[in-house]
């Protein structure tokens, strides 16, 4: 039997950090109601494009793996946000890492892309298609934040991070993926002004509306991440207590406890990285992952439950049996260029550029076409 062992591990978080005291310098917010509502204290702000954020976290990945990039088979670039929609993200990222002949697919399932990437890849190399992978979370939701609306803009942030995956004889890797769409909640979290129904209106890139349903996103979260977790415990024939590390999704503080507490496991064994990083959407779980092992805390044989949910409204949870190798087996030179600007006057130059026509951005960002031409659901 063939598995999806990971082998490489690798990070690019950028260096601008975005505080709550920078938020409450032009949104009606404090520090005070972030962190008691989810837990953040800060976020990063990228000065590159998603590419460039990918493949630096790619780089880093493959020298951990020992991996040359001339012999990647697949890279999955999963994620919202991509620099441009056509060419697609993953073969700039293909490209800059000269990873010649390696298959390039962008996955967007929202926040849970780099875990349904992870799955795919996995089945992808269990079935003898590709011997390897690259597997990237990444996004840049800073360049089409409304930082109009406080309702959103103080919950997210820029990263990325990836993993490499190589076919192994022994049982590790992903092992079991419970995969889903609460689909009649993809109200619920839209960001207008992305994608062919705005095509023809004249707006400026970046210039959007988000529609926001915290609440509901809240709870149907919870319960997403919490029985797609008991679903996939038991269909590997395991129980909360063989689970060493929860590395959730991380949108709020608060959802992370729930779900942690429906599982059974104490906080103790959950990784958190919310406070500092804000929800980066799909980078999320492979930050947290690539922070657990470079702090020691995935082990050698590890299992590993990684819960996520996102925009569709999609959602996961994957159990993950680390290998022996804990270490990079080496280092890669790949660095982002310096930054020249704060974190805050990044922000500032965006705003600037949102709503540049003066005109009402609700009207600007109608759908072109109504909601009722959306197909019905069938019953
Ligand atoms: N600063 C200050 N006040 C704010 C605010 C901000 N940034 N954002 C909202 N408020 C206000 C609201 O206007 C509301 O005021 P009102 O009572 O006068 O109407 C009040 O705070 C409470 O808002 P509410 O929506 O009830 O807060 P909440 O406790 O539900 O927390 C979220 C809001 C968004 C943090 C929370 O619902 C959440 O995390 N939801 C899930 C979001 C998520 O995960 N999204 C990502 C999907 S991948």
């Amino acid at each position: 039997m063939t598995y999806a062992a990971i082998t490489g591990w690798g990070k690019c978080m950028p260096p601008a950090v975005l505080s709550n005291d920078d938020l409450s310098t032009f949104l009606d917010t404090s520090d005070e109601w972030i962190v008691s509502r989810t837990g953040m204290k800060e976020r990063r702000v990228s000065h590159v494009g998603a590419i460039e954020l990918s493949t630096v976290a790619a780089s880093r990945a493959l020298a951990c793996a020992g991996l040359d990039p001339a012999d990647v088979d697949l890279i999955i670039y999963g994620g919202v946000s991509n620099d441009e929609l056509v060419p697609n993200s993953a073969s700039g990222v293909q490209f800059a890492l000269g990873a010649t002949k390696a298959a390039s697919i962008d996955l967007n399932t929202a926040c849970t892309s780099f875990c349904y990437g992870l799955t795919t890849a996995t089945a992808m190399i269990r079935t003898g298609v590709v011997r390897n992978a690259v597997v990237i979370g990444v996004e840049l939701i800073s360049r089409y934040m409304d930082w109009s609306n406080r309702g959103v803009a103080v919950l997210f942030g820029d990263g990325a991070a990836a993993v490499v995956l190589q076919a192994s004889d022994n049982e590790e890797g992903v092992l079991g993926s419970v995969l889903g769409c609460d689909a009649e909640g993809r109200q619920t979290l839209r960001v207008r002004g992305m994608g062919c129904t705005y095509a023809l209106h004249d707006i400026t890139y970046g210039d959007t509306i988000w529609d926001f349903d915290g609440q509901s996103i809240f709870k149907r979260a919870v319960h997403a991440m919490s029985d797609a977790s008991r679903r996939v415990l038991e269909q590997c024939g395991k129980t909360a207590d063989d689970v060493d590390l929860v590395i959730p999704h991380q949108a709020n503080l608060r959802i992370i406890e729930s779900v942690a507490k429906y599982a059974g496991i104490p906080m103790e064994r959950v990784i958190v990285t919310v406070q500092k990083y804000g929800n980066m959407s799909a980078a999320t779980v492979p930050v947290a992952l690539v922070e657990a092992l470079e702090a020691s805390r995935v082990k050698p044989g590890s299992t590993l439950l990684m819960p996520a949910f996102g925009g569709g409204l999609t959602y996961c949870s994957l159990l993950v049996k680390w290998g022996e190798r804990v270490t990079p087996l080496g280092q890669s030179a790949a660095e982002l260029p310096p930054v020249t600007q704060t974190a805050l006057e990044m922000v500032n130059a965006i705003r600037a550029n949102q709503d540049p026509h003066g005109r009402s951005r609700d009207g600007l960002l109608a759908p072109v076409f109504a909601e009722s031409s959306t197909p019905a659901a069938v019953e």
